[in-house]
């Protein structure tokens, strides 16, 4: 046993203050033993150097003088608890006595106590612990049906992170949608270039290009994709503008109105090329804007007598991406709006099977402020979609700009560095558990450390994320070269 500290002072039920014998990373776990139930699992949370040398000593030094200090590091400890009989983990009734010794946790304590267990079946495999060799698996189950959310600052590896994360779903055939912004994903059909973490980790180079689908409005700027186009019939004027790119005229609603009205009585399966010969019949202004906006609407095919199926967008055991790269802002959110109000639908028809509903950048589709045609349809898919079996992970850099319906209502956290202090506080205000501690480590995570709270665990902590089996898709792009 690795003896590491005594405890002093005053000792509460969850707190405890110790002296420390040997350096210990703030983080780290430590075990005390318990007179009635054995080694208790605790966690370093903070650390002090407290010392002899006052000001007025500081201040007599002078340049280039030894300083001979006596100090001592003090730390305080957060307890976790132990496993009793039944397997619950349950924490101490009697404080720890003061001049109790302290030591490094033994792996398996924390093993057993945090609940690090292979679940095989049901485990997505995003790390290992930190600063140690146990591996962080999630509960695919309590992900799907409790919602994720995915949050850092930019460039924080949120992308890399939920890429991992789908090659888990993908490897347990788990039925995926996502909402990719920048087209990044595409790159989850290639392998990734193998390095050392790869080794460390335990994880083999892996393509997914048989699981992986991809839909996009835009097929000329995206051509690994094929066309996503919606049902003409099935929409409303008002949505036919903004894809039009006339979001805001009124003034063009009402002939809009009436040139569907008379091509719909003769053609009920009418195309785009009908309503722009409708609209060369059509006078004035409004006839020779709606003419050129429904060419360029024609171009685009993204409105079809028939739309792209359902049962071509959604595969069991697959990903569909809908990859939206350089389509207008307006335009991605009518698609999200579209995809996710059909998803949820069919799914409480049961037409599909139970899914995951991944929105990268998720503060441009449930916006905190303002509205997004799309963000009413997210929160109710936030607030009752498990009970269908349509999960939801919402992945954001801004989460202080997120609808907080949403975030909350996401009971799997992964959380890699966030240094804005409006964001840090959405966290911290949408987080169970979350200790002040950890709230200021978040800060200072590495590229690649995350915090993961829920997915099956019962205490946050921080895990290292594996390396891709697939390549990343979102370097980031390089000004000038090396
Ligand atoms: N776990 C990791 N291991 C190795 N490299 C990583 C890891 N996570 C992120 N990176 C690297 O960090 C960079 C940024 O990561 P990523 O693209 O995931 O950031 P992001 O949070 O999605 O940023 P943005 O908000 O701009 O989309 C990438 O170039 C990636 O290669
Ligand atoms: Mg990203």
């Amino acid at each position: 046993m690795d003896e590491v500290g005594r405890i002093f002072g005053d000792v509460g039920l969850g707190v405890f203050q110790l002296s420390l014998s040997r350096p210990v990373e703030r983080g780290e776990y430590l075990s005390v033993e318990d007179e009635l139930h054995g080694p208790v699992l605790c966690q370093l949370d903070d650390l002090k150097r407290k010392s002899d040398l006052n000001l007025e000593r500081a201040r007599q030094l002078s340049p280039g003088d030894e300083a001979t200090v006596q100090e001592t590091l003090l730390g305080t400890a957060r307890v976790i608890g132990y496993r009793d009989a039944q397997g619950l983990v349950k924490l101490p009734t009697i404080p720890f006595r003061s001049g109790a010794r302290v030591y490094r946790a033994e792996e398996s304590l924390i093993a057993e106590v945090l609940g690090l267990k292979r679940r095989a079946s049901s485990g997505a495999y995003v790390g290992l612990l930190r600063n140690h060799g146990l591996r962080v698996e999630l509960d695919i189950n309590q992900l799907v049906q409790r919602h994720v959310s995915v949050l850092a600052k930019t460039g924080g590896g949120k992308s890399y992170l939920l890429g991992v994360l789908i090659e888990e779903l993908l490897r347990h055939k788990v039925t995926c949608v996502i909402i990719d912004p920048h087209g990044e994903y595409g790159s989850l059909r290639v392998p990734a270039e193998k390095n050392g973490a790869h080794a460390r980790f335990g994880v083999e180079s892996q393509g997914f290009g048989r699981q992986i689908q991809e839909f996009s409005p835009d097929v000329t700027l995206n051509p690994s994709a094929k066309p996503l186009a919606f049902s003409l019939r099935h929409i409303e004027p008002r949505e036919l503008l903004i894809f039009m790119g006339l979001p805001n005229v009124k003034a063009f609603l009402a002939p809009l109105k009436g040139l569907i009205e008379s091509v719909a009585a003769t053609n009920p399966e009418y195309t785009v090329r009908d309503l722009i010969h409708a609209a060369e019949r059509l006078e004035g202004v409004a006839g020779e804007t709606l003419h050129e906006r429904l060419e360029y609407l024609e171009q685009t095919k993204l409105l079809a007598p028939q739309g792209t199926s359902l049962k071509e967008l959604v595969k069991k055991g697959e990903a569909t991406l809908i990859n939206l790269r350089g389509v207008a802002v307006d335009v991605q959110e009518l698609v999200v709006a579209r995809i996710a109000s059909t998803l949820f639908e069919s799914l409480k028809r049961k037409l599909i099977p139970p899914l995951f509903l991944v929105v990268e950048e998720a503060h441009n589709f449930a916006p905190q402020q303002g509205t997004a045609t799309c963000s009413r349809v997210l929160k109710n898919i936030a607030s009752e979609g498990r009970k269908f079996g349509l999960g939801l992970c919402v992945v954001t850099q801004r989460a202080a700009r997120i609808d907080k319906s949403v975030l909350s209502q996401c009971n799997t956290q992964l959380i890699l560095q966030v240094t804005n202090p409006l964001d840090l506080r959405a966290i911290a205000q949408s987080i169970e558990g979350l200790t002040d501690g950890m709230t200021s480590m978040i800060q200072s995570l590495p590229v690649g450390t995350a915090l993961v709270t829920g997915g099956g665990y019962h205490t946050p902590l921080f895990c290292e994320v594996r390396p891709r089996a697939t390549r990343h898709g979102g370097e980031s792009v390089q000004v000038v070269d090396n």
